[in-house]
Parts: structure tokens; C-alpha cells; sequence
């Protein structure tokens, strides 16, 4: 068998990036060919942690109202318990992702969107349906076996898993969005920086109806450390709340544990804690913990995104996030690459933008994990101690007297350390590019007020993703992020801006770049009746933004000049790399 088949963008791999790149290349109209091994999607739950960005990707693909159906709302995630087990003693408790009351007006003012909590196992099927339903072609048990490239061409040798049939694919690009063991990076040399195998997990479906346990502090995430055992600690997720589990194990040092069934089961029932309550094991996987990042996310025409480019614990749960967010991120640049809009260039800005953000998130998860630590001590159960030693710490834990005073105060010193794990709103939103596609307007970026990690700094500063404000469109309410995207460039003008949005239709016209024009102010077509907007948006109202299809900010002028048209003119041509 053979054959060479011809297409302008090959990706590799159908998990949260690979499905991403392919439904938001089909939206553009750009010619693609998506592959995956397997036969089917995820089929286990793995991450599941949706953060508001990654909603607002998929409701630019139209997909939120969907993701919202099948996902578990953002208002059933919020509670964190520490327990013994889940029928056992409760050690400590806080609230996440922007439900506790000191958070929730930062998440609500920061996105349309909730987050939610949507196992790979359901967040998978929504996207690849997104993908077909704009006609992108994907291949199931399909392997990309070895790729190679040269200044015109990448050339990959795929493999059908069904019946051994190999054949070429040739295409103009190629992104490697194939896990953590990439075929795509080790074929064409891509060199990772950081360590692997700094440690092992194990992950275990459990299907158990643990509702008593919880219906009266619904969360997402249930930490678990039964005591006697060797388990250093075990965040349960709810996958179907609340009758199916995904348990991550991390054991004692983070070293290799006994997976055998038995053993696993033995620490289950443990964790459950009610010797009554039946559970049945759907899947045991192991895995290696990475602090991983690809030094260059380019290579000529091969790009890496999600786990191929960055590969690091699940704490924070960025992992499926960022990796749909780079797809975002990227397939834009390769559709205007492709229809000639832009000059090669451009697609230099997905490493020089996505790098720093992986990097950023390795490190992240890194940290959250040793910022557990004080917690854990605090709480006194750990693995390597007796039952007996464990349940006299838990005792002692909530005892009168001096010793379990000093360890109650330590529990509430060390909870808010852990806000960097699961409030960590400035790392899930606050990305800032820095790039050949932003053009800078001579200003710094606005200095942070608050810990730039916890909190999401909205600016309009070039780079900055666009901040979400609502506005009103005649008895509708529609975010300031809906007015852009789709694909397109958004110039968003103030009530003294009628000069932009003719330049805007020139530019149009003469380019055939798709360029939008949206006037928003008091009584515009896009009504700010709160004046929410004018208060944030750093320009006047003879000013304007330039927003990318992703929702960056490309450029702004804080008021009118001279020739608005050949000054937009001037940025977009520097943005899309072609003068
Ligand atoms: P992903 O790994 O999802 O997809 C890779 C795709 O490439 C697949 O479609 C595969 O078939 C395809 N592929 C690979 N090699 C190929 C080849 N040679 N030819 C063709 N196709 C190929 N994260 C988190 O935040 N919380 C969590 O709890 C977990 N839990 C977890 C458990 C386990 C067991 C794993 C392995 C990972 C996690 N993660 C996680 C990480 C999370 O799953 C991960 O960050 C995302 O799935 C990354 O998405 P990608 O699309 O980059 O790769």
C-alpha cells in the first residue's frame, strides 16, 4: 500500500489540543487532516478542571451552552474537604476556584463564562463533535509512525491500526499535538528542558455512590488520607457527581506503589471508609510525574502543543486547559498564514507567546504540590505512621488543650498557601504576550496591585487578553469577548470613533483581511450602561483596540490621529508579519 495524500495542516493527535486545533482549522476553512491512534477519545477521565478561558475558547466555537449540559457546574465545585476518608473525620475544609465569599465577585467580574468540572471523558466528545460538524477530517487508529520536513513540505508516514496500511501525508504544517510521549517532538528532535520522572502517581475510576458523604459539601475535589496507609495524599474528583470518582494517588515520596488490584481496591475501600458502600474499579493507570517544556514549540514548520510542549503534575489543573488554549492560540496565525493574510513570521509569535505560559505553568504545579506540605503537617496524618499514631494526631488535632490549639491554628496558617493551587485566578487568566504580533504602545504595563498569581489584573495593554465587561445590545446583554473572535480582527471604538470604523471598511476592502468595527459607549450600538467599560478600557472615546481572533489585544491608541487608516493600516500589516 501507499499513496501520498495532500493537505495544508497535519495534526497529530485527537485529545483536548489535537480536537481543538482541528475544530477551530475546520471553522477558519483551512484544509486538515487530524490523526489518532486510538480508536476512540479518552477513555478515561484524566483532567478534568475546566478554567473560564477555556470556556470562552469554546464559546467562541458555540459550544458552551453544550459543555454546560454535561459538566459539572462551576457552584457544585467550590468545596474542599480534608478527611480521613469520606465517611470518616472531616480535618479541614476551604473554598475554591471563586466560591469562597472573598473570591466569588473576582470570578464573576473576570469572564462570562464558569468554569465547570468536565472529565476528558465528556469534554472530548463535545469538541470532536464541534470539529465534525464543521466537516474536519479525522482519523481514528491512525499512527503517525515518523515524520520529517524540509523548507517546503512536512512529510509524515502514518499507519492504520485496523489493517497495517501505511501511507504518506504530506502537508504544509504539522502540529504535534500527541501527548507526553510525542512521536512528532522525538521524530524531528525537539529538545525538552526541565526534569522527567520526578516522580510516579497512579490514577483509579471508581465507579461508588459516595452522595451522603458529600451532597452537604459538593466539591470537586475530595483530599483523602486514610490513616495507616502509605498514601501521601489522594484528591478524589467527582467524574459523575457523585456516584463516579477519579482517586490520584500520589504515595509516600512520590514512589512507585503496588497497583495490583487488590491493593488498589484495599486503598479505596480506605478512602471510602464505610466498609457498606459497594464501589466496582473501572481503570487503574500509572503514570510518571514531568516538570517538562519544550525549549522551542517551532521547528520549521512543526509546531508542539499541550502535553507534547509542557507535561507537569495536575495540581492547579492546567494540563488540558493550556493545551486547548495554545490550539487557540495557534490555529488563527496558520489560517491567515495560509489564505496569504500573513507572512510566515507570525507563527514565530505562537512560541514566543506559549512558551513563557508553559514554563509558567510547569512551574506552578510544581510549587502548588510543595506548598501542600505545611497542610499536611499541620494535619499530622502521614504515610509511613501507624493507625494508631495517625488517629492520635487526628485526635490530638481536635482536642482541648495547648498542643491541639497550636495544630488547629496551624491548619488555618497553612489553607491559605494553598490558594495558589486552587484559586489561582491571575495564572488561569493573566496571560500577557510579549511578541512580533503585538504591537507595543509605548507604555508599560500596568503595574500589579494584588499578588499577580491569585489575582487577574484586567488591561487593555497590548498583549493583554481583551477584559470581559458586560454590555447591553438592545434588550440583550452580550460580553465585550462575544463582540470579537470567530476568526476574526476586531477594532472596538468609543462614541468619538466613526474615523475607525471607515478605516476599518477600507481596510477591509483593499486586504480581504477580515476586520470588524464595534463602537461601544454610552447609547452606542454596544450600549455600557454601567460605564463598566469606559472605566476599564484605558483609552478615550475617540480611541481605539485592535483585537486578534484570539482575543489578545493587538494594539490600541489611547485617542484619534491623523490617518487612522494608514496608521491601522501600518499595525495590522507589522502584526501579520507582512509589510
Ligand atoms: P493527550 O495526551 O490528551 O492526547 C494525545 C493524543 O495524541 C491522543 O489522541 C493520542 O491518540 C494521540 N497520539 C499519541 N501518539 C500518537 C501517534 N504516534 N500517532 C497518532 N496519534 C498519536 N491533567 C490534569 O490536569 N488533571 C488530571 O487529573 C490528570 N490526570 C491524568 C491522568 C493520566 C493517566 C494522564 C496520562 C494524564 C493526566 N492529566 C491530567 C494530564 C492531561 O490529561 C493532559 O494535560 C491533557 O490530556 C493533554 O492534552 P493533549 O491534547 O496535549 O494530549
Amino acid at each position: 500500500a501507499g499513496g501520498v495524500v495532500h493537505t495544508d495542516v497535519l495534526v497529530v493527535g485527537a485529545g483536548p489540543a489535537g480536537l481543538t486545533a482541528a475544530a477551530f482549522l475546520a471553522e477558519y476553512g483551512v484544509s486538515a487532516i487530524t490523526l489518532t491512534k486510538y480508536g476512540s477519545t479518552a477513555h478515561t477521565p484524566r483532567a478534568h478542571i475546566t478554567n473560564q478561558r477555556t470556556v470562552e475558547v469554546l464559546r467562541d466555537l458555540g459550544i458552551e451552552d453544550r459543555l454546560r449540559e454535561i459538566a459539572m457546574p462551576a457552584e457544585l465545585m467550590g468545596t474542599n474537604v480534608w478527611a480521613t476518608s469520606f465517611a470518616g473525620v472531616e480535618l479541614a475544609r476551604m473554598m475554591s476556584w471563586g466560591q469562597g465569599q472573598d473570591r466569588r465577585a473576582d470570578y464573576e467580574a473576570a469572564s462570562p463564562c464558569e468554569m465547570c468540572n468536565a472529565p476528558q471523558t465528556v469534554l472530548e466528545p463535545a469538541i470532536l463533535a464541534a470539529a465534525r460538524e464543521r466537516e474536519a477530517d479525522i482519523r481514528f487508529n491512525t499512527e503517525l509512525v515518523d515524520m520529517t520536513q524540509d523548507d517546503e513540505r512536512v512529510r509524515a508516514r502514518v499507519r492504520r491500526r485496523d489493517d497495517g496500511v501505511e501511507y504518506d501525508i504530506e502537508a504544509r504544517y504539522a502540529i504535534g499535538a500527541d501527548g507526553g510521549n510525542s512521536t512528532v517532538a522525538r521524530s524531528l528532535g525537539f529538545s525538552m528542558e526541565g526534569a522527567t520522572a520526578i516522580g510516579s502517581a497512579f490514577t483509579v475510576w471508581i465507579e461508588a455512590d459516595l452522595s451522603r458523604f458529600v451532597e452537604h459539601r459538593p466539591g470537586a475535589l475530595f483530599w483523602v488520607s486514610p490513616p495507616g496507609t502509605n498514601v501521601a495524599v489522594s484528591p478524589w474528583t467527582a467524574v459523575v457527581p457523585h456516584t463516579e470518582w477519579n482517586a490520584l494517588f500520589l504515595m509516600h515520596d512520590m514512589l512507585p506503589a503496588d497497583t495490583s488490584d487488590q491493593a488498589v481496591a484495599e486503598l479505596v475501600r480506605a478512602g471510602i471508609g464505610d466498609p457498606d458502600v459497594d464501589f466496582t474499579i473501572k481503570h487503574i493507570g500509572q503514570w510518571d510525574i514531568n516538570q517538562l517544556v519544550a525549549e522551542r514549540y517551532r521547528k520549521g514548520r512543526v509546531f508542539l502543543a499541550g502535553d507534547a510542549a509542557h507535561r507537569h503534575p495536575p495540581a492547579n489543573g492546567l494540563g488540558s486547559n493550556t493545551s486547548i488554549q495554545d490550539s487557540y492560540n495557534l490555529a488563527w496565525k496558520l489560517a491567515h498564514v495560509l489564505r496569504g493574510h500573513a507572512g510566515p513570521s507570525l507563527l514565530d509569535s505562537y512560541h514566543d507567546e506559549r512558551k513563557p505560559v508553559g514554563r509558567q505553568v510547569i512551574d506552578r504545579a510544581i510549587k502548588s504540590i510543595q506548598d501542600l506540605q505545611p497542610l499536611a503537617e499541620a494535619l499530622g496524618v502521614a504515610p509511613g505512621q501507624t493507625a494508631e499514631q495517625g488517629w492520635a494526631a487526628v485526635d490530638e488535632l481536635f482536642a482541648p488543650g495547648k498542643a491541639g490549639e497550636t495544630r488547629r491554628a496551624a491548619v488555618l496558617n497553612a489553607l491559605p498557601l494553598v490558594d495558589w493551587q486552587l484559586n489561582c485566578h491571575g495564572v488561569e487568566l493573566g496571560q500577557r504576550y510579549t511578541s512580533s504580533a503585538v504591537v507595543d504602545d509605548g507604555t508599560p504595563f500596568p503595574e500589579y496591585t494584588r499578588d499577580p498569581e491569585l489575582f487577574y489584573h484586567p488591561t487593555t495593554h497590548p498583549g493583554a487578553h481583551l477584559p470581559h465587561v458586560w454590555l447591553q445590545h438592545g434588550t440583550g446583554h452580550v460580553s465585550t469577548l462575544d463582540l470579537v473572535g470567530h476568526g476574526r480582527f476586531t477594532v472596538l471604538t468609543g462614541v468619538g470613533g466613526q474615523a475607525w470604523t471607515e478605516a476599518v471598511a477600507a481596510i477591509s476592502r483593499e486586504t480581504g483581511i477580515a476586520v470588524d468595527a464595534r463602537t461601544i459607549g454610552l447609547r452606542a450600538e454596544y450600549d455600557d450602561v454601567l460605564g463598566e467599560w469606559t472605566r476599564i478600557r484605558e483609552f478615550d472615546d475617540d480611541g481605539c483596540l485592535l483585537v486578534r481572533p484570539d482575543r489578545h489585544v493587538a494594539w490600541r491608541s489611547r485617542g484619534l490621529v491623523d490617518d487612522p487608516a494608514a496608521t491601522l493600516r501600518g499595525v495590522i500589516a507589522s502584526v501579520l508579519g507582512k509589510p
